[in-house]
């Protein structure tokens, strides 16, 4: 078992805390109020309710570090640390009663992902990842999976948003992977989680086009730190400014990159 900083404890904790309401909510789906925040992008009061409580607890812990979360924005104080937070990743599938959806949240040091974890209330699943220290699942050691052809992969992707504008691309890039090799891919609507499941080795890799920064900030660390890599479509580091994210056990990269093409 290995030993957590004082942040990943932090973060742990405030996860922890916040599950409570959304386990409650799920099981009392349907009295939520659904308000409208944008084709295909709903936002319910447990998603307000949860980042209230996360945030809450990491400024107990934290007071000085700024945020950046998914409803209220940011909150700028000592810019050198910065909690990234999606209260509730896969609030379509939460909204349908699908148990598929987690808490995201990140570190950042410097504007580096230092930490992160995704929480997965409903399994039970607490993946966790510090710079150095390797990705854990429940306090085991994660690994990315070895496989190296791509027809022997399960591949995750997600979107587009209906009537966004890169709709037809993405559409496109989905058909000619589609059409281009025979692997499985797979559309499970949390972008975190498909992330979290690459560093777990459960399936190969996955890629979006359009993701925000909070979708993706503790993902990239879990990846990174279970030995897989996170690049934009074209293989470079520009993920965030591209905003077209592919990640991978590190073996199959070259071949991903190619089909997309
Ligand atoms: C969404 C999920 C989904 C992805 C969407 C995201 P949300 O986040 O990560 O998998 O396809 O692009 O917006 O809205 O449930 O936090
Ligand atoms: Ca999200
Ligand atoms: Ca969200």
């Amino acid at each position: 078992m290995k030993l957590s900083s004082a942040n990943i404890n932090v973060m742990v904790k405030a996860c922890r805390k916040a599950s409570k309401t959304i386990i409650r909510d799920f099981g009392e789906i349907e009295n939520l109020q659904v308000s409208l925040k944008g084709p295909g992008d709903f936002v319910t009061a447990s998603d307000k309710q949860v980042e209230k409580i996360l945030i809450d607890e990491l400024q107990k812990a934290r007071p000085n570090y700024s945020i950046l979360s998914e409803e209220i924005g940011e909150i700028n104080n000592d810019l050198s640390f910065r909690w990234i937070i999606d209260p509730i990743d896969g609030t379509a599938n939460f909204l349908h009663g699908i148990p598929h959806f987690a808490i995201s949240l990140g570190l950042e040091h410097n504007k580096e992902i230092i930490c992160g974890i995704i929480y997965d209330p409903i399994k039970d699943e607490m993946f966790t990842a510090e710079k150095g220290n390797g990705s854990y699942v429940n306090n085991k050691r994660m690994r990315v999976s070895s496989r190296s052809k791509l027809e022997d992969c399960i591949i995750f992707t997600g979107g587009p948003k209906m009537g966004s504008k890169d709709q037809d691309i993405s559409l496109k890039e989905y058909n000619t992977f589609s059409s281009k090799v025979l692997t499985p891919i797979r559309k499970l609507g949390s972008a975190s989680l498909d992330m979290a499941y690459v560093a777990a080795g459960r399936c190969d890799g996955f890629w979006q086009r359009n993701l925000k920064y909070w979708d993706i900030a503790a993902g990239i660390i879990l990846v990174k730190e279970a030995g897989g890599f996170v690049t934009d479509f074209d293989g470079e580091n520009h993920y965030i400014q591209n905003k077209t994210i592919l990640v991978t056990n590190s073996k199959i990269s070259e071949e991903m990159i190619e089909v997309l093409k």
